[in-house]
């Protein structure tokens, strides 16, 4: 099978974000407890930060990482998590059925955002609370000193504000299964009203209105419209969520899931638009991507964990991912990137132990899962411009999206240097790409993702022994780049421009 791609520097999407490379923190599960803090763990800071962790993040290139929740967020009373630990109560986390210690809060999770390198976003609960704690956190966390919650975050030991720009309102409030969820014309209003006063303490505050937490919500579309008719001129962004997973429809379908995260952005984008249209005005807004992923375990948020029970930091959502999990991610970073004239941030979720590229055991390793790899070259290798690449090869007859590319491709153009990110969508067959380039590139590097076991897993012994290998096919002569791609592959190729 052979397909036809076409690069070049006029097909111009908009530049690459940082952003686009976020993650997502969440006390759920082991992702804060025994995932990025464990004091007792060999490896932990003064702090209580896990290093081999924290490593692990730096190498993945993560930019941005989203907090405190989730589903936790709209049960979460902030305060809880400042001030002398021992001090610090005990609470249900009931959208997770948890026992909350309280030991990491806010101020912990800043310090370790400073280590990790990378931008915190906030979600303020709008489920529970309203505008009156949106107020107290923003001045806890972005006022210098002279009010109360400044002095206290002065005394609990951060004398600078934390300045943290992006917050998100609320999360998920299209949901039932959210504690304090809402229709679209009452989240609309209490997001306006807590953007309007959260705007008057910090102006630079950049804010996320909740999109659906799903494209199959009944309600996707109405929501964005409503929402945003409210809500428009108080915010920047309008969130996204999406999870993928091999469903009954097989292995084929599941590996276009890109298609729908295609399609995702497109309506919201359009919503949008006939938004903006409808006020009549030139303000943008674009999208935050704020949880994307592939995942299997627990998936159903209507049925959380149960019983007298209420452990603190249970195994859940642990999801071990194969190759082809990982090719899907890939895609799903593909779809990102080329969207990057609307998807403005994006948060993959999550970041340590819960439908996790990095795994931690408690006391033992922290590893890399499949997904890890996709990511971190990306997010390594994507700079300047994102280019649309034209894709012209063999199709893929699929149910939910009728005849698409087996391919799909991005790529991205910088000052000398340029990278093609590429997926073979084929569960069957490898596909001869041939790429038409500019004059003048030359090969850097060109590595693969594959194995003949598209459902070969790492785990703590054995994170290694398939990942991101060298395509020796791949050759360039003139203006043209010949590489072969295996079935349910992800590929990534960098060049010299000059
Ligand atoms: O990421 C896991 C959960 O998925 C989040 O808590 C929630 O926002 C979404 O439903």
């Amino acid at each position: 099978m052979q397909a036809k791609l076409t690069i070049d520097p006029a097909f111009r999407v908009g530049p690459v974000r940082r952003r686009t490379f976020g993650s997502f923190v969440e006390h759920l599960g082991r992702c804060v407890y025994t995932g990025i803090y464990e004091p007792s763990h060999p490896s932990a800071d003064e702090q209580g930060f896990r290093g081999d962790v924290l490593d692990l993040v730096r190498e993945m290139g993560v930019s941005t990482v989203r907090y405190p929740g989730g589903n936790f967020v709209s049960g979460y009373r902030w305060e809880d998590g400042i001030g002398p630990v021992e001090d610090r109560p005990k609470r249900l986390d009931l959208a997770w059925h948890s026992l909350e210690p309280n030991e990491v809060g806010t101020d912990e999770f800043m310090a370790w955002a400073k280590k990790a390198g990378i931008e915190p976003m906030m979600a303020i609960n709008l489920g529970t609370r309203g505008v009156l704690e949106a107020m107290d956190i923003v001045e806890y966390c972005n006022v210098p000193g002279g009010s109360d919650w400044a002095e206290q975050r002065r005394a609990n030991g951060a004398d600078e504000p934390y300045r943290v720009k992006m917050w998100c309102l609320g999360n998920e409030m299209d949901g039932p299964w959210q504690m304090g969820h809402k229709t679209p014309e009452e989240y609309g209003r209490i997001a306006t009203e807590a953007a309007r006063a959260m705007r008057m303490i910090d102006p630079d505050v950049e804010l996320v209105a909740c999109g659906s937490s799903s494209r199959s919500m009944p309600t996707f579309g109405e929501w964005e419209r409503i929402v945003l008719t409210e809500a428009y001129d108080q915010v920047d962004m309008i969130s996204a969520h999406a999870y993928y997973w091999e469903k009954e429809s097989g292995l084929q379908e599941f590996l276009v899931s890109a298609e729908d995260m295609d399609r995702f952005i497109d309506q919201v984008g359009a919503t949008i638009d006939t938004v903006a249209a409808a006020r009549k005005t030139d303000k943008r807004i674009g999208i935050s991507f704020d949880e994307w992923n592939v995942w299997y375990l627990d998936r159903d948020p209507s049925k959380p964990p149960s019983g007298d029970d209420w452990p603190v930091a249970p195994r859940l959502l642990e999801d071990n991912y194969s190759v082809a999990d990982a090719v899907v991610v890939g895609n799903l970073l593909i779809s990102l990137l080329r969207h990057t004239d609307r998807v403005w941030s994006a948060n993959q979720a999550q970041l340590v132990n819960v439908i996790a590229p990095i795994m931690a055991e408690p006391g033992g390793p922290a590893w890399k899962q499949t997904t890890f790899h996709p990511f971190a070259l990306t997010s390594a290798n994507a700079s300047g411009e994102v280019l649309r690449v034209i894709v012209d090869g063999p199709t893929i007859e699929s149910t939910q999206f009728g005849s698409v590319q087996a391919l799909d491709a991005v790529a991205t153009w910088a000052d000398g240097e340029a990278s093609v990110f590429v997926v073979n969508r084929h569960a069957d067959e490898a596909v001869d790409a041939s790429i038409t380039l500019p004059a003048g590139c030359s090969i850097k590097e060109a590595v693969t993702l594959h194995h003949d076991d598209h459902n070969w897993k790492a785990s703590a012994e054995d994170d290694s022994s398939v990942g991101v290998t060298p395509n020796g096919t791949a050759a360039i002569d003139g203006g043209t780049l010949t590489v072969t791609l295996p079935p349910i592959s992800w590929t990534m190729i960098t060049l010299s421009t000059q």
